[in-house]
């Protein structure tokens, strides 16, 4: 049986992001909880450390918040001391939200670092590959007002949902801390690969 803590957990999440149409709406929270706990499960990882920081990673990009990146691990913080969650518990929660955004390990960010950080942020980058990422990459360059695919800036960073297979997903598989994460992945990004060709057959033409 679910505890209290994850329910309410669930409905503050849902009640905050249902209207979301980036790809980072409650959902996308459900999925990756729902990898993270499985992974978890293989990977020997505290299951309900690793469950309130996947349902609570997004609860406020800091792309969505002027770029602080503190908003998010506050609101996780203050909602789960107010639900009575153990002090320790609620700091590593933080910690993760605050330090597992791609972006934010892009940096050479070091400060944190814990296996269960590890397994969210490895469930996260799943959700962005595979049909769910590819789905999730043209929600989200439709409501950055970027096109499908532009020709004429072909290899330019952040120009259209096309590059960013360049920019970001096909670096996914080999950027995965877990082994069980890199199971999943590889069909995920032969299929993405596939895809993608396919979009310039047709794009040229040739089917
Ligand atoms: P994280 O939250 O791990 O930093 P992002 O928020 O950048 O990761 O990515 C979340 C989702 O948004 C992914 O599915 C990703 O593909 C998509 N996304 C992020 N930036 C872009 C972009 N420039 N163009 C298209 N999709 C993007
Ligand atoms: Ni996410």
């Amino acid at each position: 049986m679910k505890s209290d803590v994850i329910v309410d957990t669930e409905t503050f999440v849902r009640s905050t992001l249902d209207k979301d149409g980036t790809g980072h709406d409650w959902w996308h929270c459900v999925r990756v909880r729902n990898t993270a706990v499985k992974l978890a499960h293989e990977e020997g990882a505290e299951v309900r450390i690793v469950e309130l920081s996947a349902l609570l990673h997004d609860i406020a990009d800091h792309k969505f918040h002027g770029g602080d990146k503190e908003v998010g691990p506050r609101i996780a913080k203050e909602f789960l001391e107010a639900q009575g969650v153990e002090r320790e518990v609620v700091e590593h929660v933080a910690n993760i939200i605050r330090h597992m955004s791609w972006s934010t390990s892009k940096e050479g960010n070091r400060a944190f670092d814990s296996l269960e950080m590890r397994i969210v942020q490895d469930a996260d980058r799943l959700d962005a590959i595979g049909a769910i990422g590819i789905a999730r990459c043209f929600a989200y360059s439709g409501h950055a007002g970027r096109p499908l695919y532009d020709p004429t800036t072909d290899g330019e960073y952040n120009t259209s949902a096309l590059q960013h297979f360049q920019d970001k997903l096909f670096k996914i598989r080999d950027s995965l801390h877990t082994a069980s994460a890199r199971n999943i992945a590889q069909e995920r990004h032969v299929y993405m690969k596939e895809y993608v060709a396919r979009f310039h057959d047709e794009w040229g033409g040739i089917v």
